[in-house]
């Protein structure tokens, strides 16, 4: 989660930038102003082995064991190689029951999102969330130097969905949904997704499905008939 831990530079319009070998550049570096800007996303990152580690949603049981004796299978040279992408793309698509080329591999679901940011967002377009829920949508977007648009669910953690449909005719560009959310636990039932994919016209759908293996609900078979629907899945967060 190298994004997550990294820390804002220094606020006050400009930074130093430093080599980290050699001597030191004096050159005040402009920074961006949408990195200047930014809330930074500062959860305690180090001294956590040995503990019981719920704030991430890691899982706490380790990785299951044909994972261990895969990585044993390793040889340097291969561990060495930059990875092929090509086999596993195809296995993966047919576990999913998707094309090879409607799926993307990155590394996790916060890259699948990052790289999302940079194909389809611009500067000042509008994004879409329900919040509380994952930080990273609103930290990319902020970045990215997009416009945050964020409804909030309800006191006893209801989706807003007709928040989001009214809101959904003023076009933004992307609308992120967490199903289930983090961190509610909460679930968007298949029906009112597709009310808010039908109501999306102008907009790109990302459902966020990190969690679709503890929910068993997912719309990765939708994504042939909508073709604004992107979901990201990941094995960080595996039974
Ligand atoms: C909703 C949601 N999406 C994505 C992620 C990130 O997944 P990864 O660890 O694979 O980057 C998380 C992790 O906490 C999450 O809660």
């Amino acid at each position: 989660m190298p994004e997550r831990n990294r820390k804002t530079p220094a606020r006050n319009g400009s930074a130093t930038a430093s080599a980290a070998v050699g001597a030191a550049m004096t050159a005040e570096l402009p920074v961006r102003k949408a990195i200047l800007e930014r809330r930074t996303y500062e959860a305690p990152a180090e001294g956590r082995e040995k503990k019981l580690r719920l704030d991430f949603n890691e899982n706490t049981a380790g990785c299951s064991r044909a994972v261990v004796r895969a990585l044993a299978k390793l040889s340097p040279q291969q561990l060495a190689m930059y990875p092929e992408y090509q086999r596993p793309t195809r296995r993966l698509a047919q576990y999913f029951g998707v094309k090879p080329e409607e799926l993307l591999l990155t590394n996790g679901g916060d890259d699948a999102l990052r790289v999302f940011f940079d194909a389809f967002v611009d500067p000042g377009s509008a994004i879409l969330l329900c919040e509380p829920t994952f930080p990273m949508y609103r930290y990319y977007a902020e970045i990215a130097g997009a416009r945050v648009e964020a409804l909030r669910y309800g006191s006893g953690m209801e989706f807003p969905l007709e928040s989001v449909l009214a809101a959904l005719l003023t076009k933004p560009r992307v609308l992120f949904i967490a199903n289930p959310n983090n961190p509610t636990g909460t679930l968007v039932q298949p029906e009112a997704i597709e009310k808010i994919l039908n109501a999306a016209t102008n907009t790109a759908v990302v459902i966020d499905e990190a969690y679709a293996e503890f929910s068993e609900v997912s719309v990765v078979p939708w994504i042939g008939k909508h073709p604004h629907l992107f979901v990201a899945r990941t094995f960080c967060l595996f039974r």
